[in-house]
């Protein structure tokens, strides 16, 4: 990916638009905590008009494409989020609310029941997190904000450094308690990917009542919406409602989300009884893979800021660095155990039944983001993802969410099917990284003129490119510009791998 942009005035026209996207989506909102506080807060939730937070991996990319063009806008909502989310152990959830009583989307504050928690925050969040892309992220936008402004750089590094890297203590030590170097998720929606297949089979061990999914088909109101929205444009009653519930999560599937929800909050958020007990407990592989890259751009921020401080504090941060290439080595050895030499693949391990999840879906070339794999494997991966089972009628180099073989592949589920951008720049990257540079560049053209035809849609149809989901996605406009502009960014971070 050595060029800049597609080619000519398009590319200019598609980062126009990217830009209006992400200054339509910025909001000041009134940010009201548990406890009175009460302010204006610069946000950027992921679109205008659904949403009444800002979500954890959503920020990081959002903020990762604003960073080329306002680090400054970039630093201070990535601070807002950070800031005011963490809580007091370190864990940083993955939905930061403005406030209380926002129930548009479910489930909305009420659920959580954070305060049941010792640690919990003073701001209203949930307390499951989400892929740990927040330390390459926050490189990024420190990089941006040393060109423009070297104190706002120093500020935004002593602010955010110190957070990440708690939060990532807290993934070692209360999600990897084994210390084999593969942190666990306890919910599906911790992975990012919602409904994706790998977690039908850990989700069947979740029981549930019949009380439970009538409670859900109460109070879920997303299938019902895109109904509406479906019939809206012009689709026939009984095809949108049957649309909607193939692009949605099922009732049952819910009825589960919302059942280890409450099996976390009964334990009050307490990971020394949560870990062992849990029946939903993976090592993911696509949020170790960006872990490890996040703890990669920890090591850089660690060395920037050891540049920049007394004698005293220096030990502080060589102590950091010690842990930091101590958490990158266990990590190495971990994702051996992800690998699986007859498929030629990575999947995520089942910490109950110590199984690989071998089912086929865009999470199996994360390690390439991480540079994990070998050159033979990269190489094999690259084969893969370029053969028939990953291939859409589209013809174009873009990964669905699940690979076409696999038997719950359908082109409208959300995360069964549909192409979405954060996930394939993650494998752009990573071919990138691996030296796989005709490929990376393929993915690359191919998510640009995606979104120069289509629109910055949420996700996409894979076979004929349709937008799907909500339109004018913040992680969608700001990784077509990260893509268009960035040629030598990661090049930098590459070497420190
Ligand atoms: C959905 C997606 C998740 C995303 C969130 C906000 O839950 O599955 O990955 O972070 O929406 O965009």
């Amino acid at each position: 990916m050595s060029e800049k942009g597609p080619a000519g005035e398009r590319g200019k026209d598609i980062i126009k638009a990217a830009k209006d996207v992400l200054n339509a989506n910025r909001q000041i909102v009134r940010f009201k905590t548990r406890t009175g506080l009460e302010e204006r807060l610069l946000v950027r939730p992921p679109d205008k008009g659904f949403y009444e937070g800002n979500w954890l991996w959503d920020t990081g990319f959002n903020e990762l494409g604003v960073a080329i063009f306002n680090p400054k806008e970039a630093a201070e909502i990535f601070l807002n989020f950070i800031r005011f989310s963490q809580w007091r152990n370190g864990f940083i959830p993955h939905i930061l609310f403005y406030q209380k009583n926002q129930e548009r989307y479910f489930p909305g504050t009420v659920y959580w029941k954070i305060e049941r928690s010792e640690n919990c925050p003073d701001a209203y969040t949930s307390g499951i997190t989400q892929p740990p892309v927040l330390g390459f992220c926050a490189l990024r936008i420190y990089e941006g904000l040393k060109e423009k402004t070297p104190e706002g750089a120093e500020r935004f590094l002593i602010e955010a450094y110190p957070r990440l890297l708690e939060f990532h203590r807290y993934l070692f030590e209360a999600r990897d308690p084994e210390r084999v170097g593969l942190v666990s998720i306890y919910h599906p929606w911790e992975s990012g990917l919602d409904n994706s297949p790998r977690w039908q089979v850990p989700l069947l061990r979740i029981p549930t009542t019949v009380e439970q999914l009538e409670e859900i088909r109460r109070l879920r109101r997303d299938v019902g919406a895109l109904t509406e929205k479906l019939k809206s444009e012009g689709v026939e009653e009984t095809r949108a409602r049957e649309l909607a519930f193939k692009m949605r999560p099922a009732d049952e599937d819910y009825a589960r989300y919302l059942a280890l929800v409450r099996f976390m909050a009964e334990r009050d958020y307490d990971d020394e009884r949560i870990y062992p007990e849990t029946l939903f407990n993976v090592k993911d592989v696509l949020f170790n893979s960006v872990l490890y890259t996040s703890n990669e751009a920890l090591l850089v921020l660690a060395y920037e800021l050891k540049e920049k401080t007394t004698e005293e504090e220096k030990k502080k941060i060589e102590a950091d660095v010690r842990e930091l290439k101590g958490y990158l080595e266990k990590q190495r050895k971990g994702f051996k155990k992800l690998y699986d030499e007859e498929s030629g693949l990575y999947y995520d391990l089942d910490v109950k039944t110590k199984k690989l999840i071998k089912r086929k879906t865009i999470a199996c070339f994360m390690p390439l983001f991480a540079g994990l794999p070998s050159q033979a494997q990269a190489q094999r991966m690259a084969e893969i993802a370029k053969g028939p089972e990953f291939k859409s009628e589209s013809e174009k180099f873009l990964i669905p969410s699940t690979a076409k073989s696999d038997p719950s592949f359908h082109p409208l589920a959300y995360w069964r099917g549909p192409i979405w951008l954060p996930v394939n720049w993650l494998v752009a990257r990573g071919f990138e990284r691996m030296g796989l540079v005709a490929e990376a560049e393929e993915i690359r053209r191919a998510l640009l003129d995606l979104v120069s035809q289509k629109g910055f849609y949420e996700y996409f149809h894979p076979d004929n490119l349709q937008g799907l989901g909500r339109e004018n996605f913040s992680w969608t406009a700001s990784l077509a510009i990260e893509l268009n502009e960035e040629p030598n960014f990661w090049k930098k971070l590459w070497q420190v791998g």
